[in-house]
């Protein structure tokens, strides 16, 4: 993976149907999908249950671009190199999952995949501060994790305006996870995000048999952000 503060879509496949995730994420990707998201929840650190390594060992092969892998689980560090055995490119935990945050980042990058910090909308951007350097990605939650669908929340916005000046020059992507859509899209983008997480507003209207949607969806949501 080569760094750009390009804007990307990530497809979330939490909205995509569970009974054909490599025909959807190949028709999402021919579609223009940038990135893949997925959503891994352990029904403890957030209220739903999805998946885990072997369904995401499962979707690798069908997978050409990336794969972004989220963690809503509690406790992470047992499930690290599972996931980065099933060919997670990028794995993403919560800073508040456990005590460990430091420690979870560094398994993450030793495992060889990218490390993700992601951060529930009630937690400040100051909680990303000392952990900058073992990052590659923030994920500002828009949304409290755990479902799909949800409405974006408009106060996370200054945390990814706040994350950005923290950054600086270092190649840490800033993503936005929960209700993007072509209206919440540019908001966030101008305030200094590149990777554009959406579930509901890409799969929409859209199926395997008829895939243009995805490709209508993603494009609106892409002119919108530009
Ligand atoms: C929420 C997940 C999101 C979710 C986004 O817990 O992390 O990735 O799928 O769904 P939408 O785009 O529908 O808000
Ligand atoms: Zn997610």
């Amino acid at each position: 993976m080569t760094f750009d503060r390009s804007v990307k879509i990530a497809p979330s496949i939490l909205a995509a149907d569970f009974a054909n995730f490599g025909a959807e994420i190949e028709a999402v990707e021919a579609q223009g999908a940038d990135w893949i998201h997925v959503d891994v929840m352990d029904g403890h650190f957030v209220p739903n249950l999805t998946f885990g390594p072997a369904m995401c060992a499962a979707i690798r092969p069908h997978i050409k671009t990336v794969m972004d892998v989220h963690l809503m689980i509690s406790p992470v560090d047992p499930y690290i190199e599972a996931f980065a055995k099933a060919g997670a490119d990028i794995i993403t935990a919560h800073v508040e999952a456990g005590p460990h945050i430091h420690r979870t980042l560094q398994a993450i990058r030793a495992s060889g995949a990218k490390a993700g910090l992601a951060l529930n909308p009630g937690t400040p951007a100051e909680a990303a501060a000392p952990l900058l350097d073992l990052v590659d990605m923030i994920c500002v939650m828009t949304v409290n994790p755990g479902f799909g669908g949800q409405s974006f929340i408009h106060s996370c916005v200054q945390k990814v305006t706040e994350l950005r000046e923290m950054i600086g020059d270092r190649e840490v992507h800033i993503e936005i996870d929960g209700g993007v859509d072509p209206r919440t899209a540019p908001i966030v983008t101008a305030a200094g995000a590149d990777v554009l997480v959406a579930g509901s507003a890409v799969f929409k209207g859209g199926s395997v048999q008829n895939p243009a949607p995805y490709g209508d969806n993603m494009r609106a949501i892409r002119s919108a952000a530009a």
